[in-house]
């Protein structure tokens, strides 16, 4: 029994993962169910031992005790059927570790399951893609302390550093680390949209080229933009086309795929009540993007839309306020779910740890992550990220050029959902009144389902229609 630890999915990730841990100076043995997948790993062994085997049996004696076991499969079944492979032979204490991107809800259910026979499980996060799951990922585990002090050692000399500090920590009960990339994940989709509504006023608004569209992320990203997915959006526009020399982007169809974790996000939203404004949006502009047939016959009906004639009417620098401001706001969202989760689901997730870890290795590290950490840090019950008074000051500062983006914009046909329901947000956030009283009203006209008084306790039913007397 020599490993440290087994890497259960031989693929891509599950393999730069284990390379990962060789280099940092464990002993790992790999199982894939795929022969070829595990003699490719044998192939790489180096001086640590690192071994890939086909047979449970195998694979499982390779490890030392108690076991741990971490595994890169397929989200759904294929996690529970990998379970059921191993569980007869683990024995109580070992560690099962699901780094895939599982529904939390099916990790607390994996727990449970695997916990009578004295089993710990836990769901991790892995974010960074390929090059992170080989040099550095953001790691976010959840489950069992005990069982995580396990794997710890392991988890913090993989994972991305920033100044020296592993981007990995402890993040609650349960199925927590799973929710937290699920959060992740949301904001994810929130900030690809809103960068993407950039793109689309730049060129179909400005009528920017891609080298332009280039230089303008790349100057983004040396400032307060600076963040992973403002650099790789930088250097997609260089890109050229191999077979027409083109710019590549302008061959790429415009239907937004997805797996389903950004959806995720928004559906326990609206279950928690918390208002996902902007990361709702872009779940429905990747549908809307799909319909493709149907947005050709909208443009021969209605006509497309149009550019800014005058050019000077949006500026550059108008659009990158309004990225950062909304970018803060997307945050603010995901931070304000994983709080309400936190406690509904009694996770007890630390805020100021999530945005510490998320400053390296994972798809939305960004330099604001800092500031971020620290409003957390300053005050844990912070109820809206806007509300930091750094924060809140940069959103006011921005908010002229957003108001300004979203008229332009609108005015010429151009579709900035993400950036116009993040302005509603903010402007529904400094409400101190809004038109729900009316909604009461209707809902007690129409059902009698009562309404509450600014003046007195109680719930209230009214006659309308009926003339008080
Ligand atoms: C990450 C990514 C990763 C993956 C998503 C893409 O953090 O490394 O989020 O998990 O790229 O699954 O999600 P969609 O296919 O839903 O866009």
């Amino acid at each position: 029994r020599y490993a440290d630890i087994g890497l259960v999915g031989l693929g891509v990730m599950g393999r730069n993962l284990a390379l990962n841990f060789r280099d940092k100076g464990f002993s790992v043995a790999g199982f894939d169910i795929d022969s070829s997948k595990v003699k490719a790993l044998n192939t790489d062994a180096m001086e640590r031992r690192f071994e890939g085997y086909g047979s449970v049996e195998d694979f499982v004696s390779a490890l030392k005790t108690p076991c741990a076991i971490l595994m890169l499969v397929p989200a759904g079944k294929p996690v529970d059927m990998a379970i059921k492979d191993f569980l007869p032979h683990l024995n109580p204490g070992d560690l099962i570790i699901d780094a895939g991107n599982s529904h939390f809800s099916d990790t607390d259910r994996r727990i449970e399951y695997v916990s009578e026979k004295g089993i710990h499980f836990m769901g991790v996060g892995v974010s960074g893609g390929e090059k992170g799951a080989r040099y550095g990922p953001s790691i976010m585990p959840g489950g069992n302390k005990e069982a995580y002090e396990q794997v710890r050692p392991l988890f913090e000399a993989a994972a991305a550093q920033v100044n020296g500090d592993p981007c990995v920590a402890y993040l609650g009960s349960g199925s927590a680390g799973h929710y937290v990339k699920m959060v992740h994940n949301g904001i994810e989709y929130g900030i690809m949209q809103l960068i993407g509504e950039t793109y689309d006023i730049m060129k179909r608004g400005l009528q920017f080229d891609a080298e332009r569209l280039h230089q303008v992320y790349e100057e983004w990203n040396q400032g307060e933009l600076e963040s992973y997915l403002v650099q790789i959006t930088s250097g997609i526009f260089l890109q050229r086309d191999k077979k027409t020399s083109l710019p590549l982007i302008d061959r790429i169809l415009d239907e937004a795929k997805q797996k389903g974790t950004g959806k995720w996000a928004s559906q326990d939203s609206m279950d928690l009540g918390i208002p996902l404004s902007t990361m709702d949006t872009a779940v429905v502009m990747r549908h809307l993007s799909a319909l493709r047939h149907d947005r050709q016959q909208g443009a021969s009906i209605f006509g497309e839309c149009g550019s800014f004639e005058d050019k000077s009417e949006v500026q550059v620098e108008d659009l990158r306020n309004a990225l950062y401001a909304c970018t803060i706001m997307t945050y603010a969202q995901g931070m304000a779910l994983l709080s309400a989760a936190s406690k509904h689901y009694q996770y007890d997730v630390p805020l100021s740890d999530v945005a510490r870890i998320w400053r390296g290795g994972c798809i939305i590290r960004a330099a604001v992550l800092e500031k971020i950490r620290s409003a957390f840090e300053k005050r844990p019950d912070l109820s809206n990220l806007m509300f930091d008074e750094s924060l809140g000051k940069k959103i006011n500062e921005c908010q002229g050029s957003l108001r300004k983006l979203v008229r332009s914009a609108t005015a010429v046909g151009i579709p900035i959902p993400a950036f116009a329901a993040s302005l509603s947000y903010f402007d529904s956030f400094r409400s101190s009144w809004l038109p729900a009283n009316l909604i009461q009203a209707q809902r007690d006209y129409f059902g009698s389902h009562t309404y509450e008084r600014i003046d007195e306790p109680g719930a209230f039913h009214t006659e309308w229609g009926q003339p008080e007397r």
